[in-house]
């Protein structure tokens, strides 16, 4: 079709009679509105993120957040001298979230933006390796943790530390302060406790995981500090389970990691580590940047970073305040709550996480219970027909066996949407009752997104090679 004033249907233009580029670098230019029509319709084939149960992450963002976005689109974090009040507010986030958090000294500690959760656990598990190292650690240094997310065993191999996992022993789900003292030794640069684990939703005992770190040293000299991954707890406790001792208020805890994007309510692209007190961030770490005339200190794995997520940080943070987190979380708890027990009342299921805050995350996880037809990759392929991801996984190491489904309730998931995600699952059920499969399906066929990722060489191959080359002293044949 001729491309005239006539013809301005957008479907007629010449870009959009044939498909979109995929490979070579495309030769011509197209016009914006051609271009922008077909990326739109090909993110048409995307899920519905509010109906992705498996995310941690926002999915819901205010209008004024979304403005504040915009008018920071063109804002590099990292020009603290070109754009001095976005350094401000990020330097008022972590003061806040310093105070949140309980840290002796809120105003002189230091903590930093990251790009997620990932980043931060990256740069508190750095800062660990330092002060060890700095002590006169010497050799190959580990940390010891339970089933943690994937970003700690990418700490350990970027970044060349042992990851220690404590095995899942009997029908522990968590990591346990008896089993603590058996993995640590001189090497240990850090205990990582996970505040609202990936896997179940649960909490792991902070506390009673310290007082075992203070009997160990009682009992060997030896002083291993905390690093709590908050990933998703520390925007939720603070506020909904204010008495729960997870933070600064233990003296063990040297540094926090927490998702902005998750339950910090901001958009995506955005996680903070916060350090207990400033000497507890070594100077080795710190670069500076221009900064008003003089410097800043910045700490981060990135440089250049949008600042448009930490603007809306503290505009969240302005805006709710604590009453108004309390109020916004307590109601996503709720609504956790109220699916947990619709979940039960259909009746094949075992609550593993039922909502509660003193417990958990605002989430829900189960397993299926008595013998049944079908599993819970067939019920997760089924929800999926109606536009629900409802992550379906393993349990991991040494209870690998065992298959649990997890919904994530955030921020913008309403009563009307449990209920619906309810009637949704009671007519999947009996469906799958009614015509059982005749092979049930398996994780990698149901292709059940879980927001995880897995590594190609598994952790175990790693440690092998890794002692093979420390046995043989020359380096590995293979990768790792
Ligand atoms: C406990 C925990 N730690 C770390 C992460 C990684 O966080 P991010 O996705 O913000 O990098 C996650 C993500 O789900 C998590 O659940």
């Amino acid at each position: 079709m001729p491309d005239t004033p006539e013809s301005d249907d957008i479907f007629t233009l010449p870009a959009l009679e044939c498909g979109a580029p995929k490979s070579g670098f495309p030769e011509t230019e197209i016009l914006p509105q051609a271009a922008y029509q077909i990326v739109h319709d090909e993110l048409l084939l995307d899920g519905v993120s509010r109906m992705n149960l498996a995310t941690f992450c926002t999915t819901w963002v205010e209008n004024h957040a979304r403005r504040l976005m915009d008018e920071s689109i063109d804002k590099n974090i990292v020009d603290k001298d070109e754009y001095p009040q976005t350094a401000e507010l990020e330097s008022r986030c972590v003061r806040m979230l310093a105070d949140l958090w309980n840290s002796p000294d809120p105003t002189a500690t230091r903590g930093t933006s990251t790009t997620g959760s990932s980043e931060a656990a990256m740069l508190g598990g750095l800062a660990a390796k330092f002060r060890w190292r700095k002590r006169g650690g010497r050799g190959l240094p580990n940390f010891v943790c339970g089933p943690v997310q994937v970003c700690w065993e990418k700490f350990a191999r970027y970044f060349d530390v042992e990851i220690r996992q404590i095995p899942l022993r009997g029908d522990r789900l968590t990591m346990h302060p008896d089993d603590i003292a058996a993995h640590c030794d001189e090497n240990t640069i850090m205990v990582v406790p996970t505040f609202g684990q990936t896997f179940t939703g649960l909490f792991e005992d902070v506390a009673g995981i310290s007082r075992a770190l203070d009997d160990l040293q009682a009992r060997t000299g030896l002083d291993i500090p905390i690093h709590v991954d908050a990933a998703s707890g520390g925007f939720l406790a603070p506020f909904t389970a204010p008495d729960l001792v997870w933070d600064f208020r233990l003296a063990r805890v040297k540094s926090i990691n927490a998702s902005g994007h998750k339950t910090g309510l901001a958009p995506l692209g955005v996680g903070w580590a916060i350090w207990r007190e400033a000497a507890d961030l070594p100077d080795e770490l710190i670069f500076n940047v221009d900064y008003l005339g003089g410097n800043m200190a910045t700490f981060n794995l990135n440089f250049s970073r949008p600042g448009g997520q930490v603007v809306t940080s503290y505009y969240e943070f302005i805006r709710l305040g604590r009453v108004g987190y309390t109020r916004t979380q307590s109601a996503t708890y709720s609504v956790a709550q109220r699916l947990a027990a619709g979940i039960e009342k259909l009746g094949p299921f075992e609550l593993v996480h039922d909502g509660e805050p003193l417990r958990g995350i605002a989430a829900v996880s189960w397993r299926l219970g008595g013998d049944q037809t079908y599993n819970l990759y067939d019920l997760s392929d089924r929800l999926r027909t109606r536009g629900w991801l409802v992550a379906a996984y393993p349990l991991p190491a040494d209870r690998q066996d065992e298959t649990i489904m997890r919904v994530l309730v955030r921020h913008g998931f309403s009563y009307d949407m449990a209920d619906l995600l309810l009637a949704d699952m009671g007519r999947a059920l009996a469906q799958l009752d009614k015509h059982p499969p005749s092979s049930s399906l398996s994780r990698e066929e149901s292709g059940g997104f879980t927001h995880s990722a897995t590594p190609r060489v598994s952790t175990p191959e790693i440690q092998r090679r890794r002692a093979e080359r420390m046995h043989t002293g020359k380096p590995g044949t293979q990768d790792g």
